[in-house]
């Protein structure tokens, strides 16, 4: 693959605008032989992308065929493109991200589903489809955790009611928790395999308390990680994926 293609195929810019960043410099290719960075100004020079690991204008990225990333979402974003009240999910990336190229869908990486405006934690981006369906259909039974601040203490029936099923108001078939837990007094660790609208909070509400505060910590097998701060991404791992996909 040209360098040219390498740089565009992971957000650079259109061909033009990555040319010209090779050759003036900007791009830096890591020798894994000698273990130096080198200046590479030719950018039609054939590159193997599988492992490149390069920097643009001194910041270091690794090439993603496929990008799979984490976002620890904070309270007071939006995870629309084009948001009505708060700023976007997509401001606190990067542009490469969102601006790599996708075969016949939308450009860059885009939410695995969404959470609400002051849900904070554990939201996946890609730009696989395939990966998208799978976290996201019901059929898959990917269990997200939530950890839910109540306004009113919870009581064994609130638990009950919420993992027998409770009915929401546009579908009249029953929605249940897949796992109920109290964590204290008025918090709750709710785990969903579905994605429905407002499914956290009118799932509480329905059974006479009242969300505060929601906070995704966990979805199939992996957790939130401990050092990523609200507003940071980062890449995941091969291993993070395994986890992920994880549904028991
Ligand atoms: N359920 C909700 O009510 N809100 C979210 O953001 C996620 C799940």
């Amino acid at each position: 693959m040209q360098l040219q293609d390498m740089l565009y195929s992971q957000g650079f810019g259109v061909r033009r605008v990555c040319s010209g960043l090779v050759q003036q410099g900007w791009v830096e290719l890591f020798d894994e032989e000698t273990g130096q960075w080198r200046a590479e100004r030719d950018s039609l020079l054939d590159v193997d992308p599988e492992g490149l690991r390069f920097r643009v204008q001194g910041v270091e990225w690794a090439y993603h065929r496929l990008g799979y990333a984490i976002l620890n979402k904070p309270a007071g974003v939006e995870c629309s493109q084009k948001p009505s009240a708060y700023p976007s999910i997509y401001s606190l990336l990067p542009a490469p991200l969102r601006q790599r190229p996708n075969k016949g869908a939308v450009q860059g990486l885009q939410a695995v589903g969404r959470l609400d405006q002051d849900t904070t934690g554990l939201l996946l981006l890609s730009d696989d489809g395939q990966f998208i369906h799978r976290m996201t259909s019901p059929k898959k039974h990917v269990a997200k955790v939530y950890r839910v601040t109540c306004r009113h203490p919870v009581d064994e029936r609130q638990i009950a009611q919420l993992c027998a099923g409770v009915v929401l108001d546009d579908d009249p078939r029953p929605v249940k928790a897949a796992a109920c837990a109290k964590v204290d007094e008025n918090t709750l660790d709710l785990t969903l395999t579905e994605g429905k609208y407002h499914q956290v909070k009118r799932m509480v509400a329905a059974v006479g308390n009242r969300v505060e505060g929601l906070h995704r910590w966990r979805m199939g097998r992996f957790d939130l990680p401990a050092d990523l701060q609200p507003g940071q991404w980062r890449w995941l791992s091969a291993d993070e994926l395994r986890l992920l996909a994880a549904t028991s």
